[in-house]
């Protein structure tokens, strides 16, 4: 059993190095994909309390609903739909200021009004993305890109084995 030390008062970038070392070792020993991607699902989400996280994977040519925390989402988006579907095509991260100003932009909730997309990149194919949802505008920046890009690739390892 793992518990996570979460400095509360510390800033966002403080907050994302002294958690990613945690998410590594808290999915390094386990080799199920779902149980790994819940579980920073949660890790996230108790270290920023965002409106919603998860991850969306690739089966069979669309993006399905994978673990998540937050209210209950879109189960399947198309290639090129929506945020998410766009990141995908475009094979990078994606920061929308304003949901409402993102032209297809799929609305899983009305309380979701600025987003951050990275795709999962492994052997140069997009397996999957992590999304997160604020329900405050502008709430993601080149921070955040740096530091969950930074985890998506501490972790491909359990996207591998
Ligand atoms: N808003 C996303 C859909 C997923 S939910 O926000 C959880 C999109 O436009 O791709």
């Amino acid at each position: 059993m793992h518990e996570l030390r979460i400095e509360l008062n510390s800033n966002k970038e403080e907050t994302y190095k002294s958690l990613l070392p945690q998410i590594d070792a808290l999915v390094s020993g386990e080799q199920d994909l779902i149980a790994n991607l819940a579980n920073i699902s949660a890790a996230l989400k108790s270290a920023f309390n965002w409106w919603w996280v998860g991850f969306y994977l690739v089966r069979q040519n669309e993006l399905l609903l994978g673990p998540f925390q937050g209210p209950v989402a879109c189960t399947r988006i198309a290639f090129g739909k929506g945020v998410c579907g766009s990141a995908w095509q475009q094979a990078q991260t994606i920061i929308v200021a304003d949901v409402e100003k993102f032209p297809g932009h799929i609305v899983c909730s009305s309380s979701s009004k600025s987003e951050i997309v990275v795709p999962i990149i492994i052997n140069n194919q997009v397996i999957g993305v992590l999304d997160v949802d604020s329900e405050n505008l502008n709430h993601f920046d080149e921070t955040d890109q740096l530091y969950l890009e930074e985890l998506i690739n501490l972790v491909q390892y359990i996207f591998k084995r």
